[in-house]
């Protein structure tokens, strides 16, 4: 419920994605990442999923993902001029931070729409100014925890659209892994070495 709840959150109430918008997901085929995918194809967005390496692109294109970037390889910002004809993308999804964030924002669309998610990476970026303005963006900050309790009827609305797209089979939780409760020590190591795709489950 976190991972899915932050990110429609974030796609719906924050950036206002809109159908035929081009969406860019940092850290795309992690927990909120991959979610992040998902949804933005089933709200109608064009999504470029960029991650570190291909095995984890592979499973965003598995999730929808309409074209990819290798951002431990290529430069994200030229990668993104060129694969929306140097018109720049509608909405970032940013879990990640760190020097992913500034040289994604200026791939950024007119108009266009940074969601502050959070800072895997370990480094919370610092951002020039004049890009939000030079392109007259937005920076918008999400937190699916406040939101949650300050507005819950419409978490609850969201909740509710969730629940019915899991039904339906069009959302697709991907379990990397099951743990038993004894080894959550081993699981929190594979997430911090970068080894995940999706989610891991420990189980009590
Ligand atoms: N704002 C909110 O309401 C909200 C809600 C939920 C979560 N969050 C935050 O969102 C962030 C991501 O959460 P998550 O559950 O998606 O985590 P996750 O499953 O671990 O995914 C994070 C992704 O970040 C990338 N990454 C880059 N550098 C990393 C590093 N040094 N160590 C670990 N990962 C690194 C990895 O992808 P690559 O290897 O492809 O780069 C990884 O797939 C966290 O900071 C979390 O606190 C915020």
């Amino acid at each position: 419920m976190v991972a899915y709840g932050t990110s429609y959150h974030a796609l719906k109430d924050r950036a206002k994605l809109s159908d035929g918008e081009t969406l860019l997901v940092l850290g795309a085929s992690g927990g909120v990442g991959l979610a992040a995918v998902e949804l933005g194809k089933l709200m109608g967005a064009k999504v470029i999923a960029a991650a570190s390496s291909e095995n984890k692109l592979q499973l965003c294109r598995e999730y929808g993902a309409d074209q990819t970037i290798n951002y431990s390889k290529d430069d994200l910002k030229s990668e993104i001029k060129k694969l929306t004809d140097n018109k720049g993308v509608d909405v970032i999804y940013d879990p990640v931070g760190g020097d992913y964030s500034e040289a994604a924002f200026r791939g950024i669309a007119w108009e266009g729409r940074f969601l502050v998610v959070g800072f895997a990476s370990g480094t919370i970026p610092k951002m020039p100014l004049n890009l939000p303005l030079l392109k007259t963006a937005s920076i918008v900050g999400v937190f699916w925890g406040d939101f949650a309790m300050r507005n819950p009827k419409q978490n609850m609305e969201n909740t509710k659209m969730l629940m019915k797209w899991y039904d339906e089979g069009r959302l697709r939780p991907h379990i990397h892994k099951t743990y038993e409760l004894k080894n959550t020590a081993r699981a929190l190591e594979e997430i911090m070495n970068r080894k995940v795709r999706g989610k891991l489950v420990i189980e009590m």
